[in-house]
């Protein structure tokens, strides 16, 4: 049984959290009851999306340079960003929500640092 990373009822809906799931930083967004994980890193300039990041529907928005990051495949669907970002399984149980980073979603490749 993992540990949960997060608590559903701390997260605010449409605001990005940065957690850290074994090492693997991790952008959490809220929508509604639903709760998505995508790798916290931008795929331009390894900025953090938590970071200043804003929700639009299914994107959460690059604070540095605009990109937004589709929440299910990681791709960007805006420059500068060209490559997508590793999206992850998120299971809610309650109150806990568990993040598994031991592969991406959408095969997305990690960032090397
Ligand atoms: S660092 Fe994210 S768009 Fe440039």
């Amino acid at each position: 049984m993992s540990e949960a990373h997060a608590r559903f009822s701390t997260l605010e809906d449409g605001r990005p959290v940065r957690v850290d799931v074994d090492g693997v930083p991790v952008c959490l967004v809220r929508t509604g009851d639903d709760v998505r994980a995508i790798h916290d890193t931008c795929s331009h300039q390894q900025w953090s999306l938590a970071d200043g990041g804003t929700v639009w529907g299914d994107g959460v928005e690059c604070s540095l340079h605009g990109s937004t990051f589709d929440l299910d495949d990681g791709r960007p669907s805006s420059l500068p960003a060209m490559q997508p970002v590793p999206t992850f399984e998120v299971t809610i149980d309650g109150d806990d929500v568990t993040v598994d980073t031991s592969a991406a979603l959408n095969g997305a490749p990690f960032p090397d640092h």
